[in-house]
């Protein structure tokens, strides 16, 4: 098969694209880097030292070539966005601006091919705002509704902005006959994932011996998803017919933690005990996300595997310097 991952040189893209190389298949990647964490590190130039990767630096901010650029592919995975909180409230306009834009003109670009697939890479943070009007059920499916309170607030310029990519991507399929699906990923963690992350950013703390431990919003929950589910689950999505036309939500609802309980974990494993203390919530987030995944089960047969405390072992070792975020010579 041949496939093309938008925002591939990007944390999910590029575990994806490992993937997709290990089960054979060609994989071009489309990026520009936006973020430091998208650069070409150590990871990603293994990557794409497999004759089976290829990178494209486009932004697709622009309208961009489809004939040059998407050739006869089989499965298109739409991943570039702008991502990460502090954005959404730093640069709303941009965020809101660029993840419409490379949504519209991937689309406008897919009418010139012949390519069979969509997946779309949504967010539960399409339905956040239905916990503080009491509509937010827990573990959550895909027919929560989705909810955005006031147009004044900036961390909708990510949520507004992915909602209209599925409704965008899903009524270009209908009205194309590309068989589209949109997955909602759920707290997805892994390596390159960026230091920003609730959970690099607590080994590095821990790491560092920082003491007391200090923690945000400690009993907010979370239930994370170790990426190498994360993509198994989206590679099926992608194969399954019945998703056609469908939302589907990925995560690991086995592992919903307590923010404060997901530190001494991350102590546990680092061998190193401190108190913690409460510091406040920092942002307007849900106090509790965990995603109903009994549909994804019932459609492609899939259920997230990798505990907390594995994908935390791999986590740890690679943030350490211990380990690769691909396994050498694999790819
Ligand atoms: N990580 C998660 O837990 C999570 C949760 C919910 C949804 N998602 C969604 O999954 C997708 C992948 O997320 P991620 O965590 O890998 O994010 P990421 O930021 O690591 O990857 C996104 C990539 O898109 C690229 N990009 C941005 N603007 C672009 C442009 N104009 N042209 C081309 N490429 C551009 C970036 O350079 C980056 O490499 C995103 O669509 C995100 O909204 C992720």
């Amino acid at each position: 098969m041949k496939v093309l991952i938008t925002g591939g040189a990007g944390f999910i893209g590029s575990h994806l694209a490992f993937y997709h190389v290990q089960q054979g298949d060609q994989v071009i990647l489309l990026d520009n880097f936006f973020k430091s964490e998208g650069a070409i590190d150590e990871d990603l130039n293994s990557l794409l030292a497999s004759p089976a990767v290829q990178l494209m630096k486009v932004d697709m901010t622009l309208p961009f070539a489809a004939s040059s650029l998407l050739p006869d592919l089989d499965i298109v995975y739409h991943l570039a966005a702008i991502n990460g909180t502090s954005l959404f409230y730093e640069i709303p306009y941009q965020v809101a601006r660029t993840n419409l834009l490379l949504t519209l003109n991937l689309l406008d670009a897919l009418g010139k091919t012949t390519v069979r697939r969509l997946v779309y890479a949504s967010t539960s943070e399409v339905y956040a705002d239905s916990e503080p009007v009491g509509l937010l059920q827990i573990p959550t499916n895909e027919k929560t509704p989705v909810v955005f309170t006031q147009p004044t607030n900036d961390r909708f310029s990510y949520g507004t902005s992915k909602f209209m990519g599925e409704f965008l991507c899903l009524s270009y399929g209908r009205q194309s006959k590309l068989s589209t699906s949109v997955v909602r990923y759920h707290n997805v963690y892994g390596p390159r994932m960026g230091n920003k992350h609730v959970i690099s950013e607590f080994i590095q703390r821990i790491h560092q011996r920082e003491t007391p431990f200090k923690v945000y919003g400690g009993d907010e929950t979370r239930a994370f998803c170790y990426v190498s589910d994360a993509v198994k689950a989206t590679a099926l999505v992608a194969l399954t017919p019945s998703c056609n036309n469908e939302v589907v939500h990925i995560g690991n609802s086995a592992e919903e933690i307590r923010i404060a309980d997901l530190a001494q974990r991350v102590m546990d494993q680092l061998g190193f005990q401190t108190t913690i203390i409460e510091q406040g919530r920092r942002s307007a987030s849900v106090s509790r996300r965990c995603p109903d995944t009994s549909k994804l089960f019932q459609r492609t047969g899939f259920k997230a595997s990798v505990s907390l405390n594995e994908g935390l072992e791999h986590m740890i070792a690679w943030q350490t310097g211990r380990a690769t975020a691909f396994p050498k010579g694999s790819a």
